[in-house]
């Protein structure tokens, strides 16, 4: 998915594809393409105009053709300026709606994606294509196809007005055309290749500029700045020079293309000294025709520097759709159950994270009747977490399934099973909001006041919650950053216990909390098992203890089950662990 990697991809499919998006808007695109028509129609009637003035006032004596034209002109400034107006209003309207649709439907892919796929990418990398990637497309269909339209109409509304002025003259196109052909669709070529440069560029100066703002603390205490900006300065240099690529390329195509038109003119005024050409052509057609053809050089120019604004489209449009083409979370099963009792079942698991990768998860067999509590514990690396992970359907095990209840959760529908159950993670995940609304993530619109301070009652968070200066209507900051550890897993648990699904997932932060939080939170993840299927890995003994049943993994394999007691009783794997974890002389309590 990143764009690094990407394959060019047919431009054709991806022009079609996006045209698809503004299909449903063929309406405002139908009067944008007549309005530019008319735009374009009305140029070469401006050099036309010409030529009846001159022939008519000095050749042919007739002032009275002085008095009507400043009247014709206004008129036709008047159409041509409200044909202009609407021809720029309704192509801008396509292609904003036209990204607006895009970027609904890269995000709702974004929350679609497999965690596997967010692990191989990078936040930075997906926030430029939805930001940057998205813009150029916009330009790339207004300014782009709009412009070639435009512009290209008065091209060969100028063309016509030159063979019908002069056709011998005319022929002079026969060898300019080409020329110029041929030089516009060699620099579009090229413009294709940077712009793909430049957008994986945009994509890494977002990705490093992410990654130093959400690791500033980290940053600061280790002393990385210089570190960070280096790292950035590299980027946004190499940004520098592609873009200085592509408008020294922009640059030389106008002056190319100004040489080749130039050359076009001059063989004119040689033709034109010809005798017997200069007998055929009144001055009025002469002057029409120098018109005609003055005019089309700035839509030439901008038709050569469109292939570019369209390309960097074409370019951002296929990563676009690359993206929302990649694969989502697998989401087949259809059965949906109204309510679980709880019980878990893991049979003969294992997981490979990367398809040829090692593997993390072997044959794990697990039971768990309703309402119990297993405890998993183990070296760091063991595959504790691999192993929750797997029950809300995060990862794919590779072979193996798991139940809940006897179904197999591969046949549930994804939203229906997630909603059986709660999870707290190690890390607690706050969004930048109000602790009320932290606390009813889970259960949206479902939830009064009253249940969410319930909630916080049982969780053990109201006191400190009451402290704050808004209360429950506190904002928390990105990521809670305004509340301590221990505050925030108490949210994040009143968030686990409102949601009151039958079964819970709790991965225990190893950090230490001071004893008075620790109480604190221990209680109120005491208060969350109550009467539900928990899994929980474990590092505070009392967790530990209450387990119904222990679970020891070591390499992805559960080596050990038993009570604390039993194991502590044998010689095990488990007692080994327990000396180290809590000491020689920890004595359960
Ligand atoms: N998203 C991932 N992609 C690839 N490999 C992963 C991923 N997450 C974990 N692993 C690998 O899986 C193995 C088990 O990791 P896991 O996180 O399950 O260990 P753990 O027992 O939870 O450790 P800890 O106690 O430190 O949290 C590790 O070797 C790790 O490198
Ligand atoms: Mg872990």
């Amino acid at each position: 998915m990143s764009q690094a990697t990407s394959t060019a991809p047919n431009s054709m499919t991806t022009y079609r594809r996006l045209l698809h998006y503004a299909a449903p808007y063929w309406r405002r695109f139908l009067v944008a393409v007549i309005a530019m028509m008319v735009y374009a129609a009305l140029g070469p009637a401006f050099a036309k105009l010409i030529q009846p003035l001159i022939d008519g006032s000095f050749v042919n004596n007739d002032p009275s053709v002085l008095r009507i034209a400043p009247l014709v002109l206004i008129g036709l400034s008047i159409v041509r300026g409200i044909a202009g107006f609407g021809g720029d209003y309704y192509s801008g309207w396509v292609s904003r709606r036209v990204i607006t649709d895009l970027r609904k439907d890269m995000f709702d892919q974004f929350l679609n994606l497999p965690c596997a796929t967010y692990d191989r990418s990078s936040s930075g990398q997906l926030m430029s294509q939805l930001l940057f990637n998205t813009e150029q497309v916009a330009e790339s269909l207004t300014n782009g196809i709009m412009g070639i339209f435009r512009d290209g109409l008065t091209i060969i509304g100028l063309i016509a007005l030159m063979v019908y002025e002069n056709v011998q003259l005319s022929l002079v196109l026969l060898i300019v055309g080409p020329l110029l052909g041929i030089s516009i669709s060699r620099v579009s070529k090229r413009f294709r290749s940077i712009s793909r440069r430049i957008q994986e560029s945009m994509g890494h100066v977002g990705h490093v500029a992410q990654e130093a703002i959400d690791a500033q603390r980290i940053v600061k205490v280790f002393n990385g700045k210089t570190y960070e900006a280096n790292k950035f300065d590299q980027e946004n240099e190499l940004n520098f020079q592609r873009y200085m690529k592509r408008i020294a390329t922009e640059a030389f195509a106008g002056s190319a293309i100004q040489l080749i038109y130039v050359s076009g003119f001059a063989a004119v005024l040689y033709v034109v000294s010809l005798d017997a050409v200069r007998s055929s052509i009144t001055p009025g057609s002469l002057i029409s025709f120098i018109a005609a053809m003055s005019m089309m050089l700035s839509p030439i120019k901008r038709v050569a520097n469109l292939a570019n604004v369209v390309q960097r489209g074409i370019a951002a449009g296929g990563s676009i759709f690359e993206l929302l083409d990649s694969g989502r979370e697998c989401d087949t099963g259809t059965i949906e159950l109204p309510r679980v009792a709880g019980q878990v079942e893991y049979r003969r698991v294992s997981l490979a994270y990367q398809e040829d990768g090692d593997t993390v998860l072997t044959d794990i067999d697990l039971s768990i009747p309703q309402g119990k509590t297993i405890a998993l514990v183990g070296h760091s690396g063991s595959g504790k977490t691999s192993l929750i992970r797997l029950l809300p359907r995060l990862y794919e095990p590779t072979a193996g399934e798991i139940r809940v209840d006897g179904v197999n959760i591969r046949d549930l529908a994804l939203a229906n099973l997630r909603h059986h159950i709660a999870y707290v993670g190690q890390e607690v995940t706050l969004f930048n909001d109000t602790i009320a609304n932290n606390i009813g993530y889970g259960s949206r619109g479902t939830t009064t006041r009253e249940q969410i301070r319930e909630a916080a009652i049982a969780a053990h968070a109201l006191s400190f919650i009451e402290s704050l200066p808004e209360g429950f209507d506190t904002r928390v900051g990105e990521q809670g950053i305004l509340l301590s550890g221990g505050q925030r897993q108490r949210i994040a648990s009143a968030r686990a216990l409102l949601k009151n699904a039958p079964i819970l997932i709790l991965d225990e932060a190893t950090s230490a909390l001071d004893a008075e939080s620790e109480r604190h939170v221990q209680q109120a993840l005491e208060t969350l098992m109550q009467n539900r299927t928990t899994l929980v890995i474990a590092h505070r003994l009392s967790t530990i203890q209450r387990a119904d049943q222990i679970h020891v993994m070591k390499d992805g394999r559960i080596i050990e089950t038993g009570t604390h007691d039993e194991l502590m009783q044998r010689q095990s794997h488990y007692g080994e662990l327990y000396r180290l974890q809590f000491g020689k002389d920890a004595v359960p309590t």
